[in-house]
Formats: C-alpha cells, sequence, structure tokens
C-alpha cells in the first residue's frame, strides 16, 4: 500500500497545509495510506482529531513522516523554500516522491539534488493547463485566492469604501479599481471589486481576455495595443520590448491616475514581471489611492514596489504582496489540498493498482526528476544552459 504525507510547513508565514481532512478522506478511498505530523493543520482550523477521524495516522515527528510516507506532499517544497531543503534534503531517501510547488525553473540545482539522491519530484507548476487537468490546477486555484486577497488588502487600505452608498446624509460615490492583468488573479480580482460594488476596468495585452473581463462586469480598457503577436503558446502572455512597455505606459497613465486603487497582477512566465507603473505615474495619483502589486514576488508591476511592505509615497500606498495565495487557509488548504489529491488519482488504475504512468502527459509533463533522471525538458535545457 502506498503511503502519502504531510509535515508542517516551513516556510516563513506559511499558513497552508497539503492535506486536509476532505483530501485525506479522498485518498484514503483511493486505497492509499495517509500520515500527517502533528499540528500541520492547525493554521487552516483543522485539529489533530479531525484527520484521525477521518483514519488518518498523526505522528509527532517530522522524520516520522518522512519514514512512513512513500509520497510527501507540501505546499512549498525544496526548491520553492530554502528553510524546507535545509531541513529535508537531510530526511529524504532512495525512492521518495514529492508533490508540490517546487520551483524547478527557478532553482533547478534543488531538482539536480533530488535526482541524484534518487528522489523523484513531481512540481504542481508544471502540470498542463488542459480541461483533464482543471482539478489539479493548483496555480490556477492560488491565483484566485490571490485576486481575493489582492482585493480585500485594497478595501483595508483604501480610503474610500468600494460601494456608493446612499445615505441620508447625502451619496458617497464608488470607488474606481483598476486592474491590470487579466490572468486567474486578475479576473477574480475584478469580480470581487464589482461585487464589492467598486466601478472597475480591466486590462491585458493579449486580445482575448476583453470578453473575459466583460464577463465578470468589468469594461475592458482598450489601449490598441492587443494583437496576436502578444500571445504566447498557452494562454500566456509574451515578454514584449522596452519600446512596447513604454507605449502601454503612457496610455494607461490616465486610468491609473483616475483610479483610487489599482491591482497589477501581470506576469510573463519564467522572467522578470513587466513594469508598468513608474514613479512618475504613482506621482500622478490622488494621494491615499492605494496599489496592489500581487506580481511583487517577480519584480513588481510598479517601479516602487518592495515585496512584503507597505511603501507609502506622497500619501499613495503600494503594497508589494509577497505568497498572495497563502492567505484564507480553510479555504486555500482545502482547494490546494483536493488538487493534489486528484493529481494523486491518476497514478490509480480503474482496478485499483499503483502505476507511474508517463504515457499519461499531466504525470509525464509535470515530472521534474525521475528514477534519478531530471525527466523535464524545460528544466534539463536551463541546467545544460547554466553547464556551459
Ligand atoms: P499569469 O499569472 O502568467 O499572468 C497574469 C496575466 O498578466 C496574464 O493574463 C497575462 O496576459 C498578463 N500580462 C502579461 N504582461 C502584461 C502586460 N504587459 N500588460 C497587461 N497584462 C499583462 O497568467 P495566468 O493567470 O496563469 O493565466 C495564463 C493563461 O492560462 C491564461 O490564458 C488563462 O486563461 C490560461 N489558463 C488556462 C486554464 C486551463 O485551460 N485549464 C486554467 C487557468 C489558466
Amino acid at each position: 500500500m502506498i503511503t502519502v504525507g504531510t509535515a508542517r510547513e516551513l516556510f516563513p508565514e506559511e499558513v497552508r497545509v497539503a492535506i486536509t481532512p476532505a483530501s485525506a478522506e479522498f485518498l484514503l478511498k483511493k486505497g492509499f495510506k495517509v500520515v500527517v505530523q502533528s499540528g500541520c493543520g492547525i493554521a487552516s482550523g483543522i485539529k489533530d482529531q479531525d484527520y484521525q477521524s477521518k483514519g488518518v495516522e498523526v505522528v509527532q515527528r517530522r522524520e516520522e513522516v518522512f519514514d512512513k510516507a512513500d509520497f510527501i506532499l507540501y505546499v512549498r517544497g525544496p526548491g520553492s523554500s530554502r528553510e524546507v531543503e535545509e531541513s529535508d534534503l537531510k530526511l529524504l531517501r532512495e525512492g521518495k516522491s514529492l508533490i508540490g510547488f517546487l520551483e524547478p525553473l527557478a532553482f533547478p540545482e534543488v531538482s539536480k539534488k533530488l535526482a541524484e539522491m534518487k528522489v523523484n519530484a513531481f512540481s504542481v507548476e508544471l502540470i498542463p493547463r488542459i480541461s483533464r487537468a482543471q482539478s489539479m490546477d493548483a496555480l490556477s486555484m492560488m491565483a484566485t485566492v490571490a485576486g481575493y486577497r489582492a482585493v480585500i488588502e485594497a478595501a483595508k487600505l483604501s480610503d474610500k469604501m468600494f460601494p456608493m452608498l446612499m445615505t441620508s446624509a447625502g451619496t458617497t460615490k464608488p470607488a474606481k479599481v483598476f486592474v491590470i492583468g487579466a490572468g486567474v488573479a486578475g479576473l477574480q480580482a475584478m469580480a470581487m471589486s464589482k461585487k464589492l460594488g467598486a466601478i472597475v476596468e480591466g486590462y491585458d495585452i493579449r486580445p482575448e481576455t476583453k470578453e473575459q473581463v466583460q464577463s465578470v462586469g468589468a469594461k475592458f480598457v482598450e489601449l490598441g495595443l492587443e494583437t496576436e503577436e502578444t500571445r504566447a503558446e498557452g494562454g500566456y502572455a509574451k515578454a514584449m520590448g522596452e519600446e512596447f512597455y513604454r507605449k502601454q505606459r503612457e496610455l494607461m497613465k490616465k486610468h491609473v491616475s483616475e483610479a483610487d486603487v489599482v491591482i497589477t497582477t501581470a506576469q510573463v512566465p519564467g522572467k522578470r514581471a513587466p513594469v508598468l507603473i513608474t514613479k512618475d505615474m504613482v506621482e500622478s495619483m490622488r494621494p491615499s489611492s492605494v496599489i496592489i502589486d500581487i506580481a511583487a514576488e517577480k519584480g513588481g508591476n510598479c517601479e516602487l514596489t518592495q515585496a512584503g511592505k507597505v511603501v507609502d509615497y506622497n500619501g499613495v500606498k503600494i503594497f508589494g504582496v509577497v505568497n498572495p495565495g497563502s492567505a484564507y487557509p480553510t479555504h486555500s488548504s482545502y482547494l490546494y489540498s483536493m488538487c493534489l489529491a486528484n493529481f494523486l488519482a491518476l497514478f490509480i488504475t480503474k482496478d485499483g493498482k499503483f502505476v507511474v504512468n508517463f504515457e499519461d502527459e499531466i504525470i509525464r509533463d509535470s515530472a521534474v526528476c525521475y528514477d534519478g533522471k531530471i525527466v523535464s525538458p524545460m528544466v534539463r535545457k536551463i541546467l545544460d544552459g547554466s553547464a556551459k
């Protein structure tokens, strides 16, 4: 029988957990055994007894999870967390498998170490975004949390209430929110801002986002720059040249300066986030307006963003949110843990056998290293490049 386990997350301020009672129940039904470290679910409102009542074994020490589990599940695994790397590489042995956010493209040398130790690793960032993998798409689930969080952080910092309020003393005008980037997080931020009663504008350089922006009740800002040229494979945006971004900033300035809240979510896979709001643009904003930059970890979309801090620039508050999906842990852990459980279900055949089937593109694409080899072509390419 294959055992799946998780220990307490070590990444600073990480509040999510990779196995919840709901996902454990699902895994147990699939025929896995489940083991967790005592206290791992506390921040998500989960007591040890909640796990035990589903049939999960609860152990005291981290080492026990590593001894007993064949699959070790993480939110932030080695690669995405230095703290985990230092603690857990010592505990891992040949034949163990890891699943989680491992950031193999940013930290391929960690993948190399895992391969040398003959530890297998599957990274959820690499799960292909195809229809069959939607229930495992941890990136989208966490981006949904990030988009929601951006709006809540903005509402907390804003000097304005979002909705129009008609009172006997007078009527307050609704806040104006401008969201840059209409991926999963951006669309969620637009939808949430709209639900709170704000007037919402959205922008993305991919032309197909116009309808998506409108479908969540926001107005699409047309700058005339959005063409097929801005679109990369897999529905992502292309990294554009500095001249393109200069033009974009110039055309966007009016929308930024008129907004009470700007939420920036623009990212390009594998690249620094584009700088779309300059100091000069911030200077054009009303004091007490707010910028929430959830691309902060990738360098930020605003020139003045500092990751993890609220910067006050002439009264404009700029919050560079770090690890934006790590919030509202009861719900974010539930969503994340179900993504991992759905992914693990791929390893169980119709007749209940455990098989690692590399013919399945979801397993193949998400695998970083297996049986002592780096199997991800993307990771291999980076490692080969850095060896030259
Ligand atoms: P992301 O986090 O990589 O980037 C966020 C957004 O920033 C993207 O929409 C991108 O176009 C935009 N952006 C980049 N540069 C920009 C600029 N200069 N100005 C304005 N916006 C800019 O994106 P995310 O959320 O990961 O989505 C990427 C794609 O994946 C989308 O096409 C989305 O629809 C697709 N997707 C498909 C799924 C599926 O088929 N199962 C599931 C989830 C997403």
